[in-house]
């Protein structure tokens, strides 16, 4: 693949790492389309000279007619898509028993479902290219879950396991697949903005609330720099071999680390019962 001069499309461009990303790929000389849900809040964020390199379209991520008009009026403009960065995505905090079945729907909605749909209506595209670069943005939830977090960290888990399973799927297309995985990066996402907790409250499960507040206190103090996603996009996207699992930022590196090692010990602790099934 030319590694100059790509065609973005990016969903949740509107603010935190989507808008960032959008403006510093402009800024390097690539051509984006970006979805929101909100036009008008993108479009007075993106400085008019990018007009003939930037398309900004309104997109329903829950609705697949809604996607499906995006990649044809990307298509028009720029005539083909060489990375898809599905990036919109909110948390859904709370215990389990707390969610309702549509807080949990709606979560799986946006943070999963929106990403099929994007990939189903990004891959005939890509497949009559011949390539591509499809990177789905989970979170280090989506591997080392946090306590009070489960619906967010299910549905992460999903994108990051579809990710994996889709990358052997598609690479005798010459399609990449790169889920990554983000720790905490210095965006509203930590703030009521980004967040919906769980509306009933079970005094049961009051020390979720400790957990929750924990979260809401490291806004504007988290380790992440959103100005330099853009970057690490770029070279992952450049890579002849790219990662299948990208952990992005040092806290989520040694999350995942820490987590794998608890797991390689479990599974070594459990090994004899593990082969007791067999014939
Ligand atoms: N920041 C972190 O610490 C962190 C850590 C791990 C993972 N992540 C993941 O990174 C991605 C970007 O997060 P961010 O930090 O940039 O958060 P953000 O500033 O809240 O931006 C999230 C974007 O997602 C879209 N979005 C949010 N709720 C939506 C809904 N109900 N329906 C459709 N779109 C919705 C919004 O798009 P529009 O308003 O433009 O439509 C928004 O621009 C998310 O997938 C998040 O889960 C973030």
């Amino acid at each position: 693949m030319n590694t100059s001069n790509k065609v973005w499309y990016i969903t949740g461009a509107s603010k935190g790492m989507g808008l960032s990303l959008v403006k510093n790929l402009l800024a390097q000389g690539h051509r984006v389309v970006a979805t929101s849900r909100k036009l008008a809040a993108l479009k007075v964020e993106i400085d008019p000279i990018f007009q003939d390199v930037f398309l900004p379209v309104e997109v329903n991520l829950n609705d697949e007619y809604s996607i499906a008009r995006s990649f044809e009026k990307a298509i028009e403009k720029f005539g083909k898509i060489d990375v898809v960065v599905n990036n919109a995505g909110f948390g859904t905090g709370g215990a389990l028993e707390e969610l309702s079945t549509e807080e949990i729907a709606s979560s799986f909605d946006v943070n999963l479902f929106a990403v099929i749909r994007v990939i189903q209506k990004a891959l005939p595209y890509l497949r009559a290219q011949q390539s591509g670069h499809i990177i789905n943005i989970s979170s280090i939830a989506g591997f080392a879950p946090g306590t009070g977090w489960s619906v967010y960290a299910a549905a992460k888990f999903a994108v990051s396991g579809l990710s994996e399973a889709l990358a052997n799927d598609l690479k005798p297309l010459g399609i990449h697949v790169t889920s990554v995985s983000p720790g905490w990066f210095r965006t509203n996402f930590a703030t009521a903005e980004s967040i919906v907790y769980s509306e009933k409250q079970m005094n049961e499960y009051n020390y979720l609330r400790e957990y929750h507040g924990k979260f809401n206190a490291m806004h504007g103090t988290q380790l992440g720099n959103p100005e330099r996603v853009a970057d690490v996009l770029v070279k992952l996207v450049e890579s002849k071999t790219p990662p299948v699992n990208f952990f992005m930022g040092s806290d989520a590196y040694q999350r995942a680390i820490d987590k794998i090692k608890t797991l390689s010990e479990q599974i070594t602790t459990w090994k004899s019962l593990s082969g007791s099934t067999d014939f």
